[in-house]
């Protein structure tokens, strides 16, 4: 059994397991930029990273769907982008029933918040300061290796031709209960992840020196063994 490590970044709480019987005391910082296409497995292979190394996780997008959420509730209007980042910086991520967050009208009001540069400023600090922890963190999202952590130690890129992704996502949304046939999510996922690509700031990018993952043929044990490999040879160059 590993053990539970609860920790709080601002209203953020975040529990990491060390479950690695080879963990170091004290290994050095290491940051690691999980970025790729909506319903590519970066969430779960972040979260799977995240126990490995024994390092604290964040869900980025959770951040802008919290955000777009909270405006939706508030009424806020989404062409206001004063008010917009001011829902942001007074976001209490404590509050949400995560369910509310992963509908996918959620995700689709998300990434529409997140195209507003105002936005994304405002909750620039928070994720920068999470990923500067000492012993240093695992965030996955769209611009973590470009935009919020340049100089991040591990750089992985995933992604999947958008009919596997498709066939996962649909397969979420029937056992939740929601009726959506295939064609119906490949355009929901066309769609967002253009927005996301496209936008002006921030856009969803492959950084130049990120590693590229294809979870299309890969269980999700292989993609963790493929990550941790890149992770690891970063590990040893570095220790050496
Ligand atoms: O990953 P998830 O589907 O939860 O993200 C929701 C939305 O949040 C994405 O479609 C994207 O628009 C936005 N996002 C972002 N930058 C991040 C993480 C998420 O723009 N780092």
């Amino acid at each position: 059994m590993g053990t539970h490590i609860f920790m709080t970044v601002g209203s953020l709480c975040v529990d990491s397991m060390l479950d690695f019987p080879g963990a170091l005391a004290h290994p050095p910082p290491m940051i690691i930029a999980i970025d790729g296409t909506l319903a590519s497995g970066k969430g779960t292979l972040a979260r799977r990273i995240s126990a490995r190394y024994g390092l604290p996780h964040m869900d980025t997008g959770r951040l802008y769907r919290a955000t777009a959420v909270s405006a939706l509730r508030r009424g806020t209007d989404f062409g206001d982008s004063d008010a917009m980042a001011e829902v942001a910086r007074r976001l209490d991520l404590g509050s949400f029933d995560e369910a509310d967050l992963r509908t996918p009208e959620a995700g689709q009001a998300a990434s529409k918040a997140a195209a507003i540069p105002a936005v994304r400023s405002a909750l620039l600090e928070l994720q920068r300061t999470f990923a500067s922890q000492p012993g240093g963190a695992v965030l996955d999202g769209r611009d973590i290796g470009t935009v919020i952590c340049p100089d991040a130690d591990v750089k992985l890129w995933i992604d999947a031709d958008v009919r596997i992704r498709a066939e996962r996502r649909l397969t979420e949304y029937l056992a939740a209960g929601q009726d959506w046939t295939f064609e119906q999510v490949v355009a929901q996922l066309d769609e967002r992840d253009a927005r996301d690509r496209n936008r002006l700031t921030a856009p969803m990018a492959q950084a130049t020196d990120a590693v590229l993952i294809d979870t299309g043929p890969l269980t999700i044990d292989e993609a963790v063994e493929r990550a941790s490999a890149v992770i690891d040879e970063v590990r040893v160059r570095r220790e050496t």
